[in-house]
């Protein structure tokens, strides 16, 4: 695991960007997985630049780790709707390279089997954006998800559900259940970006680095995957080992 800390939120946002923009430049036809969150909002604003001063998403494809069940696309707390309004009608990525769960499939066990094939029919994940819960969870795979799990159907924990009700006017408006790409779906990307800004991600971010390998503290998993990068600001990495960081800006 690389870790790199960066004095502020904008720092991180933007090696984010640089590491997209990297991938993408080597490789036109990249495929990207991306993620929902406020913590990932900074690097789509860099990523809208970089498309501004000429970077090409025309063939890229892009495979979104969640969606709520039971929202329509234009629902404006729908993932589908978030990544329209922050980062795809922005950037010349076509359409029909966009691919996030549909939480309005009638046959939700097959849509995520459809979804997963998907996946590995366009070669697998070259780089997998991530945030990270203060739970530790990783995309909705929740403490206790097994990490043999492929895209899947969720239940939300209350407390996820209690900290996303400020997309809903009430508590009781957010959706129970959830379709998340798995760990197991996850941990098959080429390389791994995981983002975390801010004091309240510390515990969290410590635990996944330092803490044993365990479903009870999901993103721990990382610590087994070959090629990850942790892009942290100074307040998320204030409970790690300062032996383990490289602080960058
Ligand atoms: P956040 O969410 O970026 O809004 O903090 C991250 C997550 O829960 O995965």
């Amino acid at each position: 695991m690389e870790i790199l800390v960066f004095d502020d939120y904008q720092g991180l946002s933007r090696k984010a960007a640089d590491l997209i923009k990297e991938q993408v430049t080597k490789d036109s036809q990249s495929v990207l997985g991306l993620a929902t969150g406020s913590t990932p909002l900074g690097l789509y604003k860099e990523m809208i630049n970089d498309y501004q001063h000429g970077l090409d998403f025309s063939q890229v494809t892009s495979f979104n780790l969640d969606e709520y069940v039971g929202l329509s696309g234009d629902h404006p707390a729908s993932y589908r709707y978030f990544m329209e309004q922050h980062l795809f009608s922005q950037i010349n990525i076509k359409p029909t390279n966009i691919h996030i769960p549909n939480g309005q499939a009638m046959d939700i066990e097959r849509e995520c089997r459809v979804y997963e094939s998907a996946i590995q029919a366009c070669g697998g994940i070259d780089l997998q954006i991530l945030g990270i819960g203060h739970n530790g969870h990783i995309g909705f795979n929740e403490p206790g998800t097994p990490f043999g799990k492929e895209t899947h159907l969720i239940e939300l924990t209350e407390s996820t559900r209690q900290a996303n009700a400020r997309f809903f006017s009430s508590i009781d408006e957010v959706p129970s259940k959830a379709i998340s790409m798995g760990i197991k779906s996850i941990m098959k990307a080429k390389q791994i970006l995981l983002l975390a800004s801010g004091e309240s991600k510390a515990g969290a971010v410590h635990q996944a680095v330092e803490g044993p390998v365990v479903k009870e503290m999901p993103a721990s998993i990382l610590q087994l995957h070959p090629n990850v990068v942790l892009l942290l600001d100074t307040a998320a990495a204030s409970g790690l080992n300062r032996a383990l960081v490289n602080q960058v800006g």
